[in-house]
């Protein structure tokens, strides 16, 4: 009889064979730049909430302060019922999307429950079968899935590459009605940066529409935390500039900043907004209040800087290969065996920091990926780049 579960374990024995397989971590007890895993303590490397905001007790008890009977479930409450366009709209979102305008001096500002949600749907909102996508090779999982939904064709350029965008646009866009480049500001995977001020330049020079995801980059780079784009000097000619809030905002959902015309089109046509549940209001409001706080963290954002540049250095003393210049910093090892390995003894000397493998990287593109937190000083971490280069000395690589 056919079994229709052994496809599954097939895939699954698949996956296990080449050192790919993935679980939920055992994780407790988020601290500070502490974290237990697998009960055992350890200096958090992993986590995206880069100005420590997310375990910041002193920030998250002044929020719960505030709660009283009269404003528990309008302000406080943990469900919002519906879709946005029914009744899951509230004052809270329209107070964080006119402070989104005003922190960014911008005429039109919406807001999405996840940077996830907002790729998946933005994308194919303003790209249907007669246009065009120019993306970035190393674009995050979210716009690839975006892209694939929408009906557009899409062309991909090598990573950052610039020569090669130009060459597209000048050879391809004249048989599409509109152009769309995407990228990514800081690349999740790899910390480095794409060239806003360049891409803005050909985007107008070529009519396109430019979509830059600061996900990694919104909170900790630019004055108050406006993002690369804005530290870039060109946020107002980017057409669609998306922030996510589950990383240095330490919290959920996205926003993107954008034109009125924009705005409406997604209000009436991206799935994902139309069609799920609002977030609930005590997350709106908990995000109205970071972003009220976001320009007063700027000591924060310096010690990121620093401590990334620290650690970095260390690494290049020992000969380490990383890439970017930025608080993402990726110690590539090629193998997925070496990551995993690599990552366990980083841990059982009380350094999270976990491997990431294809299909999130390129095949032999294995690596540990630190995400560092203004809450962490240099020599917390000084001890790593001598555990990565002692395991590096005895793999003879
Ligand atoms: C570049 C980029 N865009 C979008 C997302 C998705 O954001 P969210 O976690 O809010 O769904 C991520 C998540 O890591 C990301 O790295």
């Amino acid at each position: 009889m056919h079994n229709p579960y052994k496809t599954y374990s097939e895939r699954l024995e698949e996956i296990k064979k080449n050192d790919l397989l993935r679980s939920f971590k055992d994780i407790d007890n988020r601290q500070d730049k502490t974290i237990t895993y697998k009960h055992k303590s350890c200096l958090n490397l992993s986590s995206n909430d880069y100005l420590g905001l997310a375990t910041d007790a002193v920030l998250c008890k002044e929020f719960y302060s505030r709660m009283d009977k009269e404003n528990m479930i309008n302000e406080y409450g943990l469900g919002s019922s519906s879709s946005r366009l029914l009744t899951g709209n509230s004052g809270l979102y329209e107070a964080l999307e006119k402070r989104f305008c005003e922190f960014y001096g911008s005429k039109a500002a919406l807001v999405f429950n996840s940077g996830y949600h907002a790729n998946i749907g933005i994308i194919p909102a303003l790209a249907g079968k007669n246009d065009l996508i120019l993306s970035d090779s190393l674009n995050h999982a979210s716009i690839v899935d975006g892209i694939r939904l929408s009906k557009a064709r899409c062309m991909i350029f090598q990573h950052n590459d610039m020569d090669q965008l130009r060459r597209l646009l000048e050879k391809e866009k004249n048989g599409f009605d509109n152009t769309l480049i995407i990228t990514e500001s800081i690349f999740s995977m790899d910390g480095d940066r794409a060239d806003i001020k360049e891409l803005v330049a050909l985007k107008e020079k070529h009519n396109a529409l430019l979509y830059v995801d600061e996900a990694h980059s919104a909170g900790v780079f630019g004055s108050h935390g406006r993002g690369l784009s804005f530290e870039a000097g060109v946020h107002d000619r980017v057409d669609i500039l998306l922030g996510t809030m589950g990383k240095a905002f330490a919290s959920h959902g996205a926003y993107a900043i954008t034109h009125p015309t924009l705005k409406s089109c997604l209000v009436n046509t991206m799935r994902p907004l139309l069609y799920s549940t609002a977030l609930p209001p005590v997350a709106v409001n908990w995000n109205l209040f970071i972003l009220n706080r976001m320009q007063y963290w700027d000591d924060r954002r310096k010690q990121l800087s620093r401590v990334s540049e620290q650690f970095r250095n260390a690494l290049t003393k020992k000969g380490l290969v990383h890439t970017g210049d930025t608080h993402i910093i990726p110690v590539i090892t090629g193998s997925n065996k070496k990551a995993v390995e690599l990552s366990d003894l980083l841990i059982e000397n009380g350094y999270l920091a976990f491997p990431i493998r294809p299909p999130t990287v390129p095949e032999n593109n294995s690596r540990i990926r630190f995400s560092l937190t203004s809450d962490i000083s240099f020599e917390d971490i000084e001890p790593v780049a001598d555990i990565i280069a002692q395991y590096m000395k005895n793999q003879g690589s």
